[in-house]
């Protein structure tokens, strides 16, 4: 009988960004094996409606859950704003974790003045599930969203540093962060987008370096591992975990943004072109 411990936590995101969450899992969970796909024919999701993003995302976690998986982590933004219900009610008794509560906590813990900005996609801040998640957790919080559309593709393109990422930051943030603006301040950034994480020096030039960035990543981490634990779901052999990837579009690009994200070479080999 299959042991459903030994499978893998399976993440999906539209692109490379949710490797920002697999690298953090890696962190915590060293142990676990990982299933990662990343949607790049369909990216941006963060531009479309509820509706296709709902779509793409129910594609895209059955191709895992076909794969075998004990659990699934929603490692975009978008789409668990989106879809986080459908997915649970959809894969049910499968569990399925997204990054918007643990980005909320994250930011409810960093702020001291409660005047919080989340900066995400387009989908991500007129969907309100940030606001929301965050107001819920601390009531007296203001908190400003953002869309920032354009540091999707800036980070696809591995855009990471430098003038023209400081130039776009500074297009979206100044009416809130430029020293010339009134109090009330806000002291903590909450990156709503798992693409963003990269762009974090180039933002914190822009934002200043008394205000707090955070993002989800390791938050997300810590909620994966407490109910793997919970559900007695913990990988028992003590090796180190593999990973596996998958693609719905151009593996070469995957592999050269992908290795930008994770920190650390990713080979062809290791990925795998797949059709949704
Ligand atoms: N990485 C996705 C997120 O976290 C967004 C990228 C996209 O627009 O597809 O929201």
């Amino acid at each position: 009988m299959n042991d459903t411990r030994t499978l893998p936590v399976a993440l999906f995101d539209s692109g490379v960004g949710g490797l920002t969450v697999l690298k953090a899992l890696q962190q915590t969970l060293p142990g676990e094996e990982l299933l990662y796909l990343g949607d790049t024919a369909r990216l941006p999701y963060g531009t479309k409606g509820r509706d296709t993003i709902v779509r793409y995302t129910l594609l895209a976690a059955r191709l895992l859950v076909s794969r075998g998986a004990k659990m699934l982590v929603v490692a975009c933004n978008t789409a668990t704003s989106a879809a986080l219900q459908t997915l649970q009610e959809a894969l049910y008794p499968l569990p399925v974790v997204g990054v918007v509560e643990p980005g909320a906590q994250a930011a409810a813990t960093a702020s001291r003045n409660g005047e919080i900005v989340v900066i995400a996609t387009e989908a991500t801040i007129s969907g309100g599930a940030y606001q929301q998640a965050i107001m819920r957790i601390c009531p007296e919080a203001r908190v400003r969203g953002r869309a920032c559309t354009l540091f999707v593709p800036m980070a696809e393109e591995g855009l990471m540093q430098g003038p023209l990422a400081e130039g776009l930051a500074h297009h979206y943030l100044d009416d809130i962060f430029s020293p010339a603006v009134t109090a009330p301040r806000p002291d903590t950034l909450l990156l709503g987008c798992t693409h963003f994480p990269l762009l974090q020096d180039a933002l914190q030039k822009v934002v200043g370096a008394s205000v707090r960035i955070v993002d989800s990543a390791a938050t997300t981490a810590v909620c994966v591992a407490e109910q793997l634990a919970r559900m007695g779901l913990l990988r028992q052999d003590t090796t180190q975990g593999r990973c596996h990837f998958m693609t719905t579009d151009n593996k070469e690009r995957f592999v050269r943004t992908g290795s930008l994200f994770l920190g650390s070479p990713l080979h062809n080999a290791d990925v795998e072109l797949v059709d949704l």
